[in-house]
């Protein structure tokens, strides 16, 4: 019962560090592709598969999930999961990790050199240098040293961006939704209009929703302060381009840097065009906030050990499609069962009346429900019959049961 080889396929290229993260809590059969198969081409490999990981390309819907009966899991190597059909994917008990923080840290860099750019107007001296141009100019040129900084959002990119800029000797203040504790000597203010108002630099660190779209808005771009800059590095429909567009015609903002657009080419091959293209105290970039080569290794770290924490443990925790259970490791002398089912009254009894019937003592157990689906973990005493797997798959509700490799 316990002698199960997983295997994971990881297509797209997923960073190579994703192997010892996959294979950190017991043995996992990587096979690797380069690019993202055709759906016929996938649905053949994915044949005794136990594991796919994908980055963005590759699709998952109901026919791949239907025709790959032995893949346990998905793992996006990305941030995004819309490639997947997450609804399908729970039906199936099958849940899907992503690594959404393992990017924090370059968008916070990137956030850091913007601030210091757009103060010593380094873009628009850069525009006149290539064109045989000689600003040498200090007018308008400052160090960033006890300047405002305001962050709206304070969540993984805004605290680590406080952090970073108090270091450089910025006054942090930020703005969020939620009670936030402060970093170091960041101070909350109580409204947006307010940071505003008060702050050199704004810079945008929200996720995008019906709340955020828009946010900076005409009337709220015109409520910064004269002469300060905007920054926005999150999500292309947070501010009106149009408004911050006559805003730095008239001077009222001094510059922006932008890495995210209302709307993006989908590839390098579709040419881009933006109001922002005209100006030349803003620095425009290719949504790359989170591109460096050290948040590709953190993305195939943090999705991998996901991963395995789920073949080896059961672990659910950070699922995007699935109530979560994060158990530590099988209690000494048990054998763990892991049970996706369909969330109605009465499972967990029949459940343990049939660990019961079979003899076995519930030794450590684990529940969570979403609207549809339930998750149930239970470490059991006592051998287990030849047929307790099966038996545990007739249950009415019982999407698909899955005994655990016991502890090496
Ligand atoms: P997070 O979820 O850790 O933090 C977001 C914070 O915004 C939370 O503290 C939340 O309470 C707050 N918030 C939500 N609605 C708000 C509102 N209406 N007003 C004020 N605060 C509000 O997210 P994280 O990881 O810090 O990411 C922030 C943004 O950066 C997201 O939009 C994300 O998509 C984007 N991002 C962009 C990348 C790029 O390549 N440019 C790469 C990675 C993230």
């Amino acid at each position: 019962m316990s002698t199960q080889t997983f295997r994971a396929l990881l297509v797209e290229n997923v960073h190579p560090d994703a192997d010892a993260a996959l294979t950190g809590y017991g043995p996992v059969e990587i096979t690797r592709a380069s690019g993202s198969p055709d759906p016929q081409a996938l649905k053949a490999a994915l044949k005794g598969q136990s594991v796919l990981g994908i980055r963005s390309r590759t699709h998952i819907d109901a026919a791949i999930l239907d025709a790959a009966p032995d893949l346990l899991a998905v793992g996006c190597f990305c941030i995004g999961t819309n490639q997947v059909d997450l609804a399908e994917a729970a039906r199936r008990g099958v849940p899907v990790f992503n690594a959404p923080f393992a990017n924090t840290r370059s968008v916070a860099e990137l956030t850091l050199a913007s601030i210091i750019m757009l103060m010593r107007r380094v873009p628009e001296k850069m525009f006149a240098i290539h064109e045989g141009g000689w600003l040498k100019s200090a007018d308008g040129c400052n160090e960033v040293r006890k300047k405002k900084l305001g962050i709206v959002g304070y969540g993984n990119i805004g605290t680590q961006l406080s952090v970073l800029a108090s270091a450089l000797g910025m006054h942090v203040y930020f703005y969020d939704i939620e009670p936030k504790l402060a970093h170091g000597n960041a101070r909350p203010m109580e409204s947006l209009e307010a940071l505003l108002a008060e702050c050199d630099v704004v810079t945008l660190h929200v996720p995008s929703s019906t709340q955020t779209r828009n946010m900076m808005n005409r009337e709220r771009i015109r409520a910064m302060k004269p002469g300060s800059f905007l920054i926005n590095q999150a999500r292309g429909d947070l501010v009106d381009i149009e408004a911050l567009a006559s805003a730095l015609d008239d001077g009222h903002i001094a510059g922006a840097a932008v890495d995210v657009f209302p709307v993006e080419p989908s590839s390098k091959d579709n040419r881009f065009d933006s109001p922002l293209q005209r100006f030349r105290n803003v620095i425009l970039t290719p949504h790359i906030g989170g591109s460096t080569l050290e948040a590709q290794a953190a993305i195939g770290q943090d999705s991998a050990i996901k991963l395995a924490k789920y073949l080896y443990l059961g672990s659910t925790g950070h699922a995007v499609n699935f109530p979560q259970v994060e158990p530590g490791p099988v209690r000494p002398g048990c054998t763990r069962v892991a049970v996706p089912h369909v969330n109605a009254p009465g499972f967990l009894r029949r459940l343990n009346d049939a660990a019961e019937r079979a003899g076995a003592n519930v030794a450590a157990q684990f529940l969570q429900t979403d609207a549809e689906i339930g998750y149930a973990l239970a470490d059991l005493e006592g051998a287990l019959p030849a047929d307790f797997l099966d038996r545990i798959n007739a249950l009415d509700g019982t999407i698909r049961a899955r005994i655990l490799p016991s502890p090496g």
